[in-house]
Order: C-alpha cells, then structure tokens, then sequence
C-alpha cells in the first residue's frame, strides 16, 4: 500500500488518450516477423509508426528509400499504421512524434538481453517512454533479415519468410550485383 500511494498515472496527460507507438527498426529487408508484429502493434495501439533508421554505418543491402517503398506498400491496409525514416537518437524521434511506447519484438531469449539493454538505455534517456515487448507467431521465430539475406545470396528458398515484394526486389538485388 504504502510505496504504491507515491507512482502516478501519466496516461491521463496523453493526448485524447491515444497512444501512439514507434516500432524502430533497420528492416534491411523487412520479413514476414516484422510484418506479424506490425499487425499485431497494431491492434494494440492507437497508432503505429514504423520507423527505419537511416544509418549509412551499416552498410545496408537496400537504401533507406527501398525498405521504405516495402513496408508502405506491406502495410497499406492497415489503416493505423505509417512508415517514417529517423536518424540520431530513438528517443529524439519518440518525442517530436510526440509517442508514449516504443514497441520492439523478441523472438526468443537470445534477443532479451540486446532488447533489455536498449530498454534500460532509452528508459534512463526518457523516462515517460515505455519499451512494449511483443511476441511474433512462433513460426516467426527464427527469420531475420541477415539470415534472409544470407540463405537467399546462396542460393536458398526464402519463401514464406518474406513477402513476394521483397523476394522480387532480392531478386533484382542479387542479379544486378
Ligand atoms: O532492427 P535493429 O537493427 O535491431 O534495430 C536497432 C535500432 C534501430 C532499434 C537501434 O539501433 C536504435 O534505436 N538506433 C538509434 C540510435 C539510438 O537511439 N541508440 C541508442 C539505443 S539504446
């Protein structure tokens, strides 16, 4: 009882109630994973943003502008969901968008303690941001876009882990390289 009488409740200073959350990402390229937790984002927030981080250190396989395209063109029915580019500090881009959670996704344990790192960092940073964690379907759980990327590059099937939009621009990628 006691130490509870001290936490307050800021939901009430959220604007008309509504939350608004950013799920950040690389998404180089986007996978039917990342496309599980953007459909389930967005049933539980108000509003979702997909954000790619523009970040030229990382040597990506596709420009921002090509994994931007993907994930507009993937998540066009969805009508509570947008799709924005940021650079510099998540926490920055969280608060000139004016959201109150960052959601990010954890296949499995392996990626708890990078995901508890950056909870624990962004929380220190600002504190009034919340990390929501949600899990993708369990047949999710082992695609990632370096594993994507490096199965297609040899040769392998990526069918069924990423949409067809993206097995054709890996496609064009691949060809042109
Ligand atoms: O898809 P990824 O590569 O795992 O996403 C990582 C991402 C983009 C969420 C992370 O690198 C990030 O937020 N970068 C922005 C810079 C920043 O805020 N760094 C401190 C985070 S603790």
């Amino acid at each position: 009882m006691g130490g509870s009488a001290s936490v307050q409740s800021r939901r009430a200073h959220f604007p008309l109630n509504k939350v608004k959350a950013i799920y950040p990402g690389s998404f180089d390229p986007m996978t039917n994973g990342h496309l599980d937790l953007i459909a389930r984002g967005s049933r539980v927030f108000d509003h979702l943003v997909v954000a790619v981080l523009n970040n030229s250190a990382k040597h990506p396989l596709f420009s921002v502008p090509e994994r931007v395209e993907m994930l507009t063109e993937s998540v066009a029915g969805l009508g509570n969901v947008s799709v924005a580019t940021f650079e510099g500090l998540l926490v920055d881009f969280a608060r000139q968008q004016q959201a109150q959670a960052v959601m990010r996704g954890i296949r499995a344990i392996s990626d708890y303690e990078y995901e508890l790192q950056m909870a624990l960092m962004n929380q220190r940073l600002a504190p009034e941001l919340e990390t929501v964690f949600l899990m993708p379907a369990a047949k999710y759980s082992f695609v990632s876009s370096r594993l994507v990327k490096e199965v297609f590059q040899l040769g392998g099937s990526v069918e069924g882990l990423v949409p067809q939009l993206v097995i054709e621009r890996l496609k064009k990628r691949v060809a042109s390289s």
